[in-house]
């Protein structure tokens, strides 16, 4: 029987303990985290997922904010906004949630966030210490969750064979790296990749982060592979719309050793991590030493 994934389980609990923590940072250091979020137009994805992340942090003890900014708002415009929450001392975290209308260059917005304010891990010179392997570096929310759920099943991931599917900036590259670190060998596949299911059928591990409803198959996956589902995508099933991963669950599961469902897997974790993260970027503005206040397996 495959280990289905609490991941609504695990990051409830990450979260409860870090709210303590956090509670022990404003009475011992007199320090309260507070993120800003910045949401950019009207995308009824994005207003969920700031919601949600808004509501996360109220109930943990951070302070938080959502920065509502009109669709047509010039890229100058939103680059100020963004320098006033670098300047203010009493913010720790900033966010601007993705993806932003056309006319506005993401990369320039994502490198003005302060590198230490930059919970999303996205500014190049954050990713630039992902890359080298570097401690106390803010690293992408979803692959270090992701990480921590494959962790949980399996603690040594030394010399596995890691598959990730999908090759964004904001999880693929990133999730990559990460088990590198583990030492995995890792895999990338990608939309012009050849043989996705002879590379898949050799994984320990796949990571999944395409965004299409039931992609990775059965006869994709070895027997008592870790299967971690990262889609978050609406299918229409028995007329009715319904949120479902890029992983066939009910074919797959009956051959892993552990999977994520959708919802309930990653999603939670992305959040939880998102938390974390702001408590870390708090340690590092105000220069304590964050293994007080964060697992140091996170
Ligand atoms: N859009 C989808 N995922 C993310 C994320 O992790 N961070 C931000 N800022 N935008 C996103």
């Amino acid at each position: 029987m495959a280990i289905i994934i609490n991941g609504k389980e695990i990051a409830s609990d990450l979260c409860k303990k870090l709210s303590q923590k956090i509670e022990a940072l404003k009475k011992k250091h007199n320090i309260f985290p507070c993120l800003k979020v910045i949401l950019v137009g009207s995308n009824p994805a994005s207003q969920v997922y700031v919601r949600n992340k808004q509501k996360k942090a109220e109930s943990i003890g951070i302070s938080s904010e959502t920065i509502i900014l009109p669709d047509n708002i010039l890229e100058d415009e939103l680059i100020a906004k963004i320098n006033e929450l670098n300047s203010d001392p009493s913010i720790h975290g900033i966010l601007v949630q993705l993806p932003l209308p056309r006319h506005i260059k993401a990369s320039r917005v994502i490198n003005t966030v302060s590198v230490e304010k930059d919970v999303d891990g996205f500014h190049d010179e954050n990713v630039g210490r992902l890359v080298k392997g570097e401690k106390n570096c803010l690293t992408p929310c979803t692959p270090k969750g992701s990480l921590h759920l494959i962790k949980l099943v399996e603690s040594n991931l030394s010399g596995k064979n890691a598959v990730v599917i999908g090759r964004s900036n904001i999880v693929g590259k990133p999730m990559f790296h990460l088990l590198l670190q583990e030492n995995c060998t890792v895999t990338i596949l990608h939309s012009q990749s050849r043989n996705l299911a002879e590379c898949c059928s050799k994984a320990d591990i796949v990571v999944a982060a395409v965004g299409k409803p039931n992609f990775v198959q059965k006869d994709w996956i070895k027997k008592g592979a870790i299967v971690i589902d990262v889609g978050i995508n609406s299918a229409n099933v028995g007329g009715q719309a319904k949120l479902v991963g890029d992983v066939d669950f009910d074919g797959v599961k009956e051959k892993v050793k552990a999977i994520t469902p959708v919802p309930g897997g990653v999603g939670p974790m992305t959040i939880a991590l998102l938390m974390i993260n702001t408590v870390i970027a708090a340690c590092l503005q105000e220069k304590i030493d964050t293994s007080d206040f964060v697992d140091q397996s996170l």
